[in-house]
């Protein structure tokens, strides 16, 4: 495998807090932050759930790993991904080759309530979103698993206490 990058990388399913410990983690080191939805939502000019309507998951899942390998060689940054990035092969070797990979996980209910707190992600659009979480998670979790160096339960956690964890597993 090549050299491992310098690079916090973020991963995790819907609603672990990804996105908020992403920006605590940049304002507490100082290192720029790359969120890779915000990347691809720029790229197209267009939110991710107009993406899902307009172009559909397969075209956004191309602009998902673009956006990685537009990042790599990035160097010391705190890099956030979208809750599917692990799906795709190439993704997860990606993800190894930029840095500490951190996997923000949370058990469901506590998932499932933040995210019913934001009712704009696509692929929960669906009749039965709760059981759509149970089944996107057990295909994912093991990937997620798979690629970490570490494992935080952001569950009764503050996103200052994730971030710190963070920084003391890295420091370790
Ligand atoms: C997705 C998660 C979203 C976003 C898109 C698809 C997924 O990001 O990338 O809606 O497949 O889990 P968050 O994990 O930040 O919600």
């Amino acid at each position: 495998m090549n050299k491992r990058g310098d690079a916090i990388v973020l991963v995790g399913f819907m609603g672990a807090g990804k996105s908020s410990v992403g920006r605590t983690l940049a304002r507490m080191t100082g290192l720029p932050r790359f969120d890779t939805d915000e990347l691809v939502g720029a790229r197209f000019g267009l939110t991710i759930a107009e993406i899902f309507e307009k172009h559909g998951e397969e075209k956004f899942r191309e602009a998902e790993t673009e956006a990685l390998r537009g990042l790599s060689g990035m160097g010391a940054s705190v890099i956030v991904t979208g809750g599917g990035m692990v799906l795709r092969p190439e993704n997860r070797e990606l993800l190894r080759e930029l840095g500490t990979v951190i996997h923000l996980s949370a058990n469901e209910e506590t998932l499932f309530a933040r995210i019913s707190r934001r009712p704009t992600r696509p692929l929960l659009r669906t009749e039965n979103p709760r059981q759509t979480v149970s089944e996107l998670r057990a295909i994912r979790s093991p990937l997620y698993r798979e690629i970490a160096d570490t494992e935080v339960d952001t569950s009764s956690l503050s996103h200052d206490e994730v971030a710190r964890r963070i920084l003391e597993s890295i420091k370790s």
